[in-house]
């Protein structure tokens, strides 16, 4: 398993360019499934968790060739509707293939996932909601197996709670299904809309994404078509929080400054000097230690989950306590043992995180327990004197393309020490 070691208190200066989102680059992979025609994706970003379900659309039957980004997929053919327990227990958004496959297809057999390091996180409302529009599901031997041999039926669908890749997985099925889909308490993620845009451009007639109800008319059958996936605002929202937390000025380009306003407030609120070059590219600067500031994290456009860890990792050495509330996600504070490795004093309540700012942390040895909380660790490592080690760095090659290339480009003292 590879390894990060780290050496902090260097500022970092210059440009980091974002990529294509990862969570758009998933559910927009996964919609490819759903025309015989092949599609087109740019900016997909070259991640574990992208390789990951081209080997799931792969095992379905689909073609696919994939360019320095550019994937092009051709599911002509789909023999076979299935996701197995060996892809989906590595990534959890496979689940997101068992709208469009039972939309396409009439029958989808998806494994379900099972237990994951920031909590339960079960596919419940997704399988309801794909009951509703008409499929027949069925759960044993660990697979979920859906059969609509007549199609789907459009319904009005209103989710108990918010669910980003549910809300995907059913806009995906209701696309093809007869008649009109109203979804109520829809995920309002701009990962939403971007999916929207690209169902759309094959051909799907959808209203209201981005929004929290999404009426969709459905079509016979889509086309192929082309489209660019958004910007990674959680990795924009990391690289802020990078210049920030090493005291640098970075400019962070090819992101979407608007997908990333609710941690800019915060980050301005503890004292970072953030200016919005252009619509694509953000200033920040910061020297000092930050004012401690509070956040809860929320759906879009609250404050992301996605951010909470990294967000916290400045919290160590801010000045004064900081309450750091996690409402999306029951088990989301497992890098706060690794921080307390690293000099930061954090004491969990339930849901919330009471970090009180110490004046700096320590290199230590530490162990990465998920993506986000990998990226906490890196920035954390940033900030502390001396030298840190990052174990199973693996979770940070599933979301963050590069990183350690695009850090060290702006002078972090990173290096990846292959196992
Ligand atoms: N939930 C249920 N039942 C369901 C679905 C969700 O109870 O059927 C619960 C979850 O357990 C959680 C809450 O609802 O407590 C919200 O989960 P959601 O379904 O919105 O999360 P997700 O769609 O599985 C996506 C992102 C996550 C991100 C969350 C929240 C993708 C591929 N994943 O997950 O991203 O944290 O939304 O914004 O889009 C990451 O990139 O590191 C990551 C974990």
């Amino acid at each position: 398993m590879d390894q990060f070691k780290i050496t902090g208190g260097t500022p970092l200066h210059g440009e980091l360019p974002v990529s294509g989102s990862k969570n758009s680059a998933l559910p927009a992979l996964a919609a490819c499934l759903l025309t015989e025609e092949p599609v087109t994706l740019r900016r997909i970003p070259q991640v574990k968790d992208i390789a990951t379900m081209e080997q799931l659309l792969s095992h379905t039957g689909a073609q696919l060739t994939d360019d320095d980004g550019t994937v092009t997929v051709n599911a002509r053919s789909l023999d076979n509707p299935e996701a197995p327990y060996d892809v989906v227990k590595t990534m959890r958004a496979s689940s997101l293939v068992l709208g469009p496959l039972v939309a396409r297809t009439g029958r989808a057999r998806v494994s379900m996932p099972g237990g994951c390091a920031i909590g339960a996180r079960p596919i419940n409302l997704h399988v309801s909601a794909l009951e509703q529009l008409g499929a027949t599901i069925e759960q044993s031997h660990g697979y979920v197996e859906a059969q609509a041999p007549a199609g789907l039926q459009g319904a009005t669908i209103h989710f108990d709670r918010i669910t980003v890749t549910g809300t995907e997985d059913v806009l995906m099925a209701a696309v093809l299904a007869r008649g009109e889909t109203t979804i109520r308490n829809a995920a309002r993620e701009p990962e939403v809309k971007d999916l929207a845009e690209l169902l759309i451009a094959m051909g799907a007639k959808i209203e209201g994404a981005g929004t929290s109800i999404i009426h969709v008319q459905g079509v016979e059958r889509l086309h192929g078509a082309e489209h660019t996936i958004i910007p990674d605002r959680i990795e924009a929202g990391t690289f802020l929080l990078a210049g920030a937390v090493s005291q640098g000025d970075i400019l962070i380009t090819h992101c979407n400054p608007e997908h990333v306003a609710a941690l800019i407030v915060k980050m301005q609120k503890a004292g970072a000097d953030i200016e919005e070059v252009s619509n694509c590219a953000i200033r920040v600067r910061f020297s000092g230690r930050p004012r401690a500031v509070d956040v809860t994290t929320e759906e879009y456009p609250g404050f992301a989950t996605d951010l909470q860890a990294q967000y916290m990792a400045w919290m160590t050495v801010a000045q004064g306590i900081s309450f750091i509330t996690e409402t999306i996600f029951e088990n989301r504070f497992m890098h706060t043992q690794e921080l307390a490795r690293m000099g930061a004093n954090i004491r969990i309540e339930g849901r919330q995180a009471i970090v009180a700012g110490e004046d700096h942390l320590t290199g230590a040895q530490v162990i990465a327990s998920d993506l986000r909380a990998s990226a906490s660790l890196v920035l954390a490592a940033l900030i502390a004197q001396g030298e840190t080690t990052i174990d199973r760095v693996y979770h940070m090659d599933r979301g963050y393309e590069r990183i350690e290339q695009k850090l060290a480009a702006v002078g972090a003292k990173i290096e990846r020490i292959a196992a």
